[in-house]
């Protein structure tokens, strides 16, 4: 077994185990066509059915896609509900087909802002879907990476208030049981869509040793062929994580 085929975690596996997506350019698309931004949006829902059927041909096991930001509710509120009517919308209608393909969904992200209705079709498409082993989709949803961070730390220091855990014990293994994500490996890539060369607060702890890869496509022109591209760009990398190559 190759230095790097240990990275992975997989043995003689050398893709992504885990790929992470910043989805950005919904808006640019729209403009650049005059329309509307919640078009372009509409437009971006439509590409994720694709890059989810991708997934377990190329090996990847776990897909998490950023939705929505806990920064996103500056945007008008026009945008905002348009958004919320469409994650509404998309849960319902993709629900059957994502069981049906085997694709286990889970949400991450502070739910205290959402509305009941909203909630509720998250809450039941995670049941619905909680036996699946096929895929692991996350949807990032009201999710900030400080904001993840701060609520864990909060209920870290409950644990220590009652009692429950000893300070003592801390390190680097105690916060992320705490963190919306405790279920999940840390990602392996991250891709980010439409140009931008930020992380835009996602997945900050977790994303600590990925690769990232940022691409000129907006996301509703993001395929399944240029998602195996990068996947298999990946394969190409030389993770150290701090070491040298043996
Ligand atoms: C990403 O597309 C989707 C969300 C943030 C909800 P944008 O809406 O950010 O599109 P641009 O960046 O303005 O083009
Ligand atoms: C990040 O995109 C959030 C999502 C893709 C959901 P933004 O468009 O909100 O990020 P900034 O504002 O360009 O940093
Ligand atoms: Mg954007």
């Amino acid at each position: 077994m190759s230095p790097k085929d240990q990275t992975t975690g997989r043995p003689g596996q050398r893709g992504p185990r885990h790929v992470a997506i910043i989805m950005d350019g919904n808006g640019r698309w729209a403009q650049a066509r005059g329309r509307p931004r919640l078009f372009g949006h509409h437009a971006g829902a439509k590409r994720v059915r694709e890059i989810v059927e991708a997934c377990p041909d190329l090996g990847v096991e776990y897909l998490t896609i950023f939705a929505f930001s806990t920064e996103n509710w500056k945007r008008t509120q026009v945008e905002v509900a348009g958004l919320m009517s469409l994650f509404r919308r998309y849960i319902t209608k993709e629900a059957r087909a994502l069981r049906e393909e085997g694709v286990r969904v889970r949400f991450i992200g502070d739910r205290v802002r959402l509305d009941d209705k909203l909630i509720r079709l998250m809450d039941e498409l995670e049941e619905m879907t909680a036996a699946n082993t096929r895929v692991h989709l996350t949807i990032a949803l009201n999710y900030g990476g400080r904001d993840e961070v701060a609520r864990a730390t909060k209920r870290l220091a409950e644990d220590v208030a009652a009692g429950r855990l000893d300070p003592a014990s801390v390190d680097e293994e105690t916060l992320p049981k705490y963190l919306d994500t405790y279920v999940l490996p840390d990602p392996d890539l991250v891709i980010r869509t439409s140009g931008e060369a930020r992380i835009s607060n996602f997945l900050l702890w977790q994303s600590a040793y990925a690769e990232y890869e940022f691409i000129d496509t907006l996301w509703p022109d993001f395929s399944s062929e240029i998602f195996a591209g990068l996947v298999r760009d990946y394969g190409a990398r030389d993770r150290r994580f701090g070491g040298v190559r043996a």
